[in-house]
């Protein structure tokens, strides 16, 4: 009960920390004062050093990224961004791109990626969020950068999405043994359809009619072609393909080797299940990319960046007029938005949505903040997006997670 309660707590202050930053005059790269001083004073306030402060830590661990995401996670989803934006410098190890940019393009996609010194470099805009930005990728075609709002539903609804599957595929082999004939079932989940699968007595299943998803149902929310399961191990993997910054995460090995982690950000990675990326180093003494640094991005980083993007928020939609009431009835009349789902929620929780949305708002005046934010008007977008942000910290508690 009581770890529920600092739960909203700590949602509520990530909530109102968006709006904050949102007011603020946003900034797209951020150099670091104590590398950096300059007379406007601006840039982050703490050393790269600082940032890395007590590592994983635990709850316990003062200054551990642990106990900041715990403790006062507005300060740790701040981290993040500021990381998000920090520029690295090349005796942090930033660069060279991979292979020094020579070696097999068609194989490894990062010697075509741009290399640069921050995530904002590329994805900064509008100024100062984790935007969209420049076209990098060379090969096989280019892409721009795309925005990461609402990130962590992003990898929610895919991973709900693929537990749904997954229990269509179990029950269909349940079903098989217990008839002893083949039992063909739908692979439906939250209104999208991905064809079907037939389970054998003795427990095979033909999954010649997925469709849409891999035959293994895991559904791959990041990368255009659907690559990467999880916010961390796409973290990574663009420090070390974009800014030649190899992260030490144990976690992500542990899975990768086939074990099962809960990643900071509460997502379970299970190597029996499914195919993880490993971290580009083995440990904190490996250097590997030969550029004399070692451990670059410490499992604190990972951390940070990981929280921050999970709780990135969605851009809204405003309040809405004649005209687009209008494009919209157009949408669903030439059957756009069959594809184009208008909504997609992330599972019920613990407690009921309606319940703790009233309770988040009740909470707003008393930090004198609801007028200022308008929050009259968009009280139940906001509820809703505040409800993501706590939803999962809900289901941990409640799971033991
Ligand atoms: C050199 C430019 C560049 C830099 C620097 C960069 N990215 Fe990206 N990022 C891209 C491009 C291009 C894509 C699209 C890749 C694709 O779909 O093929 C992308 C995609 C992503 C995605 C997946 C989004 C989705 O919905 O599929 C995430 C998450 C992401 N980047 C996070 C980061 C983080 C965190 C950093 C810093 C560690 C970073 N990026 C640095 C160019 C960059
Ligand atoms: C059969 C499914 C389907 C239907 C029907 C469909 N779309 Fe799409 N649409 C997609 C997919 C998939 C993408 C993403 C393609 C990609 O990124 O490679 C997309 C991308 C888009 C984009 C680009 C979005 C972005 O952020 O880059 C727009 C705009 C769009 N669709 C509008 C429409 C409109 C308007 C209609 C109806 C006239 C429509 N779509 C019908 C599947 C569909």
């Amino acid at each position: 009960m009581k770890k529920a309660l600092v739960t909203k707590f700590a949602v509520l202050m990530i909530f109102i920390g968006v709006f904050a930053m949102l007011s603020t005059s946003g900034i797209a790269q951020l150099p670091d004062k104590t590398q950096t001083p300059n007379a406007a004073n601006e840039g982050i306030a703490k050393s790269y050093t600082e940032q890395v402060g007590a590592g994983r830590g635990d709850v316990l661990t003062l200054n551990s990224s642990a106990f900041i995401m715990a403790r006062d996670p507005f300060r740790a989803v701040r981290r993040g961004r500021q990381l998000f934006q920090r520029k690295f410098v090349r005796s942090q190890g930033q660069g060279p791109l991979a292979g020094d940019g020579q070696g097999d393009i068609q194989t490894n996609l990062a010697i075509g990626a741009g290399l640069a010194d921050s995530c904002a470099a590329c994805h900064g805009r509008p100024r100062g969020s984790a935007g969209f930005g420049g076209d990098v990728v060379t090969r096989p075609d280019s892409r721009d950068a795309p925005h990461l709002f609402g990130l962590g539903l992003k990898e929610m609804l895919a991973d709900e999405i693929t537990a749904d599957l997954r229990a269509i595929r179990a029950s269909a082999i349940a079903d098989a043994r217990r008839l002893n004939r083949g039992v063909t079932k739908q692979l439906i989940s939250k209104g999208i359809r991905y064809g079907s699968i037939t389970a054998s007595p003795n427990g095979a299943v033909n999954t010649s009619e997925v469709d849409g998803v891999n035959p293994d149902l895991r559904v791959r929310p990041f990368f255009v072609q659907g690559g990467t399961i999880s916010i961390r191990e796409f973290l990574v993997g663009a420090f070390n393909a974009e800014m030649g910054l190899q992260a030490v995460d144990p976690d992500l090995q542990t899975a990768a080797g086939g074990g099962r982690i809960v990643t900071a950000g509460g997502m379970v990675l299970d190597g029996a299940l499914d195919s993880i990326e490993a971290p580009p180093t083995t440990g904190i003494n490996d250097d590997a990319d030969a550029d004399g640094v070692t451990n670059e991005i410490p499992q604190s980083i990972v951390d940070f960046e990981e929280f921050y993007l999970l709780n990135y928020f969605k851009a809204g939609t405003g309040a809405g007029n004649s005209r687009t009431r209008q494009g919209l009835a157009l949408m669903n009349e030439a059957r756009c938005t069959s594809c184009h789902l208008p909504e997609m929620k992330t599972a019920e929780r613990a407690e009921p949505r309606e319940d703790l949305a009233r309770k988040l708002l009740l909470l707003v005046p008393l930090a004198g903040m609801r007028s200022q934010l308008g929050l009259g008007e968009v009280a139940d977008g906001a509820a809703q997006q505040l409800l993501v942000f706590g939803e999962r910290e809900i289901q941990g508690a409640s799971s033991g997670a």
